[in-house]
């Protein structure tokens, strides 16, 4: 089976390619660093060529609301037009749990947008809702910093790790579109808060995480549970503690504290 991954590069597609290719599969990594564009259409129509699965798991190089919205909006559209031009019967996209309880932000407007054309087009779909992957613990930690504090709702999360993210979609590719949304998360759920202070010590970084209802998650209001997953989500193994410490120890010293300041 010949599956194109679109976005194949990057943290969720290079592992998937990977795990394609460990079981047997004909794996793609499609992206502009390999000639295939899903905005200008460009390398598309020779790398689908052949293929029955789509898996779409690109980002948008700018989070800029409209630039955001005309990214996913373009490339969702000529991916499945080129879809339904060809050979392909199921089209996986990755989006995000709680997409519709998010829209205060222009990215999470931008998955809903993805969503509906899919919902909207003649190929057979799956989209997988995720919840945050660890690996973006860290962004949403920076966005929310000013100066040494950090100001995060208690707001409740179940973030999974990417590793586990990239396993559910080489599962759910090779089977049967459902054409309708599946949820995947992690095993446990944690306030943001307390996530917050979990990540920051694990790496020795001094900021002071305030508990604040006011807080924003990504620049955003949302209610407790706002993140979570629904209770039939498939749930990654990973927990937060042991990738925190394997991360760790793969970038020693990743956030090394000030030596040699003056007192
Ligand atoms: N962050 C989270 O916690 C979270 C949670 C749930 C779902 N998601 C979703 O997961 C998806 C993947 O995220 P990620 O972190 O793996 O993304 P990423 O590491 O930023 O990778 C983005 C990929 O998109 C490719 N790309 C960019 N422009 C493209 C274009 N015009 N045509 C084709 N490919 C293009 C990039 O290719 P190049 O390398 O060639 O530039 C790269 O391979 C996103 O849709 C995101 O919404 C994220």
């Amino acid at each position: 089976m010949k599956l194109v991954v679109i976005g194949g590069t990057g943290l969720i597609g290079s592992k998937l390619v990977k795990k394609l290719r460990e079981h047997g599969h004909e794996a793609v990594a499609a992206s502009p660093n390999n000639g295939v564009n899903s905005i200008t259409g460009e390398g598309l129509a020779e790398a689908l060529k052949g293929a029955s699965v789509v898996i779409d798991v690109t980002n948008s190089p700018s989070w800029e609301d409209a630039e955001v919205l005309k990214f996913f909006e373009t490339s969702t559209r000529n991916l499945l037009s080129y879809e339904a031009a060809g050979d392909v019967g199921h089209h996986v996209a990755l989006s995000v749990v709680g997409t519709e309880r998010l829209v205060a932000s222009g990215f999470f407007r931008a998955k809903l947008a993805q969503e509906n054309l899919i919902k909207a087009s003649t190929v057979p779909y799956t989209i997988v809702r995720a919840t945050q992957f660890f690996e973006f613990v860290e962004k949403i930690v920076d966005y929310s910093t000013e100066g040494n504090t950090v100001r995060m709702p208690p707001a409740l999360i179940q973030p999974m790790a990417a590793d586990d993210v990239a396993s559910a979609l080489a599962k759910i590719a090779t089977h049967p579109a459902v054409n309708g949304t599946l949820e995947i998360g992690g095993p446990e759920q944690f306030g943001l808060d307390e996530l917050a202070r979990r990540s920051l010590a694990a790496r020795q970084d001094p900021r002071e995480v305030i508990s604040d209802p006011q807080g924003r998650y990504y620049g955003i209001e949302v209610s407790e549970r706002a993140l979570l997953p629904d209770k039939d989500a498939r749930l990654g193994e990973t927990r937060f503690e042991s990738w925190l410490t394997e991360s760790a120890a793969r970038v020693p010293n990743a956030h090394p504290q000030p030596t040699g300041v003056a007192s």
